[in-house]
């Protein structure tokens, strides 16, 4: 993809999605769009679609989104107020029998939509960015999970917030009840930023 900038939102994801280039081997061919409002204040990164978002065609409606809801309610915050996508837009698996297992984006795949996801960023012009793990955060050029979340950074004229992915608690046996309400509090500190 040539490095262009798009007029809209909707041109940019027409163009994206007719890009068969952007089909790697190993990704589903369904593209999956970000959501939401552009004029957000507030955007949210995660890491790649899932089986389930694989399926709709829409970030963040499986476990992980469901959770993310939740955590955003908490705190008085409609997830329709925001614009919610992932680094990745396309599910990245391999196959077990029936079953499509997830596959971490290596370094190539961050980087193939890169600058797909700064412009998408740009058209959307939130006021802050959370970095939703590690993967987003590798796409966004920067910073270190473990010095740097819950802090607000500053990123391309824009402030950046790092923090995990909703996942991550759903794996948790120990703890998850204080890793949560972590969660929640890096999610206040980018909304408040937001205004
Ligand atoms: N995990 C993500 O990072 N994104 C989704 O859309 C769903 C699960």
């Amino acid at each position: 993809m040539t490095e262009r900038h798009f007029a809209s939102l909707p041109a940019l994801y027409r163009g994206e999605e007719a890009d068969e280039a952007l089909r790697a081997p190993g990704f589903s061919a369904v593209f999956v769009r970000g959501e939401g409002k552009v004029g957000a204040p507030l955007m949210l990164i995660g890491e790649q679609p899932g089986n389930q978002e694989d399926l709709s065609g829409r970030p963040f409606v499986g476990p992980a989104g469901r959770l993310l809801d939740q955590c955003l309610a908490g705190i008085g915050v409609d997830r329709a107020t925001t614009f919610v996508t992932n680094a990745v837009k396309r599910f990245k698996f391999t196959l077990r029998g029936k079953r499509r297992l997830h596959q971490t984006p290596n370094a190539g795949d961050i980087a193939r939509y890169r600058w797909w996801l700064k412009e998408e960023v740009r058209l959307v012009h939130p006021t802050v960015v959370v970095a939703l793990g590690r993967t987003a955060l590798r796409a966004l050029d920067g910073a270190s999970l473990k010095s740097d979340r819950g802090t607000l950074l500053s990123w391309e004229g824009r402030t950046l917030l790092p923090t995990i992915h909703p996942s991550y608690l759903l794996r948790l046996r120990d703890q998850r009840d204080d890793e949560e309400a972590r969660f929640r509090e890096d999610l206040r500190t980018a909304a408040r930023a937001a205004g």
